[in-house]
């Protein structure tokens, strides 16, 4: 089931997945209670298995309303099966609603092939981020 949440209910899952266990107010993002900002939860028997923030900002590259996508993350072992995908396609059907134009993300190279499979496509060269590695921008025109 997929619900909206709180910035705090999504910080576990962020710290566990993409910061090696951080302590939590160290995985909080500037903009994570920013008006525009939302986050969404997949769960499972009431446990949150996967977690996605979305917030209002523009890219530099492309006309019309954008948001970014941040700390995509599901659990370890429910990945592969989906659940990250539902979270997505939920957040792109309400996005429309909102008349969003589009959305862009800065990928891990390890997840292109999870992007891609939702439609993003590569609008950089490849970038690194310290300390998490790889990225490119991807993007997905939604309306
Ligand atoms: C990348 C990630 C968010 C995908 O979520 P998920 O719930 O596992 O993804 P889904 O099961 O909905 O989709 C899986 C698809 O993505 C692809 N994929 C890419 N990277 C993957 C990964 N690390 N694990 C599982 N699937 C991955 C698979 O090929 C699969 O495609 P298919 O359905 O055509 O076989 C998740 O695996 C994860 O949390 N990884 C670690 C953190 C991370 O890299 N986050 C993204 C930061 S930009």
């Amino acid at each position: 089931m997929i619900k909206f949440v709180r910035s705090t209910d999504v910080l576990p899952l962020r710290s566990l997945v993409l910061r090696n266990g951080k302590p939590l107010q160290e995985c909080v993002f500037p903009f994570d209670d920013a008006e525009g900002s939302f986050h969404l939860a997949n769960t499972r028997d009431h446990d949150i298995i996967s977690v996605v923030t979305f917030h209002a900002a523009n890219h530099r590259k492309f006309e019309g309303k954008g948001y970014q996508l941040r700390g995509m993350a599901t659990l370890p072992e429910y990945q592969g099966k989906g659940a990250g995908n539902e979270l997505v396609n939920f957040a792109i059907t309400y996005l429309r609603g909102q008349n969003a134009n589009y959305i862009w993300c800065n990928a891990r190279k390890a997840a292109l092939s999870f992007y891609k499979g939702l439609g993003f496509e590569i609008v950089s060269e490849e970038f690194e981020i310290e300390g998490i590695g790889a990225h490119y921008e991807m993007y997905l025109k939604i309306k």
